[in-house]
């Protein structure tokens, strides 16, 4: 039996040999496995090319940490940590994972693009979809769907029959909740009856995902 040391590195090993190594190749592809393209080169799906798009954005921001809202890092690490948590919710929702992906990714684009959270929903989801027809590949309802949920996301006190725009409400608040001291902020920045809402979302949230219920915050 192979030991979790032994185990990381044969998968080193494989991972390495991928692409020198043609025995390997030829076992990738009689097998029809895609190898990963790590986000280089123009391999990607349209929902990929949505992805590094925004963190392209971000990386391109000209805007200083002094004239934003929240840091250029703290964007990134929100946006991509939403990409993510957006698809395990969607996942356990039975929910398109790639579409979920995308509207997380999404879903304070303005605030990337602007440095400010004033009305960036609705004002995000025009960023939004024109990065979508740019990329050009997306539905009419797709495009609906994707901007709708970046449009009303910061509704949280407001509980919708949309499955995405309830998704990304949750996301945010979620991801939010795993950085130390969010509580403290909500609790210093937002109404009471917001604070309440919020950790309500939360709750439910960690319900969900088989966490501890004895906490809401980390
Ligand atoms: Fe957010």
């Amino acid at each position: 039996m192979r030991t979790l040391s032994s185990a990381v590195e044969h998968l080193v090993h494989i991972e390495g040999a991928v692409g020198s190594n043609p025995t390997v190749s030829t076992k990738l592809m009689n097998n029809k496995l895609k190898d990963f393209h790590h986000y280089k080169g123009q391999d990607l799906s349209r929902f990929e090319k949505v992805e590094r798009r925004v963190i392209d954005l971000i990386q391109e921001s000209k805007i200083d940490d002094s004239k934003r809202e929240d840091s250029i890092v703290w964007e990134f690490m929100h946006a991509s940590g939403c990409m993510q948590i957006g698809r395990l919710l969607a996942e356990k929702r039975n929910l398109d994972v790639d579409i979920a992906s995308v509207i997380c990714v999404l879903h304070d684009i303005y605030t990337i693009v602007n440095g400010t959270y004033k009305n960036h929903g609705p004002l995000g989801a025009q960023l939004a979809e024109k990065i979508l027809l740019e990329i050009g590949e997306f539905t009419d309802d797709e495009i609906k769907i994707i901007t709708d949920a970046v449009y009303h996301h910061s509704e949280k006190e407001i509980y919708s029959k949309e499955p995405y725009v309830e998704l990304v409400k949750d996301v945010d608040v979620f991801d939010c909740s795993l950085y130390k001291n969010a509580e403290g902020f909500y609790k210093l920045h937002k109404p009471e009856a917001i604070y309440n809402e919020y950790a309500s979302r939360i709750k439910k949230i960690r319900e969900e995902l088989g966490l501890s219920p004895d906490k809401v915050f980390r």
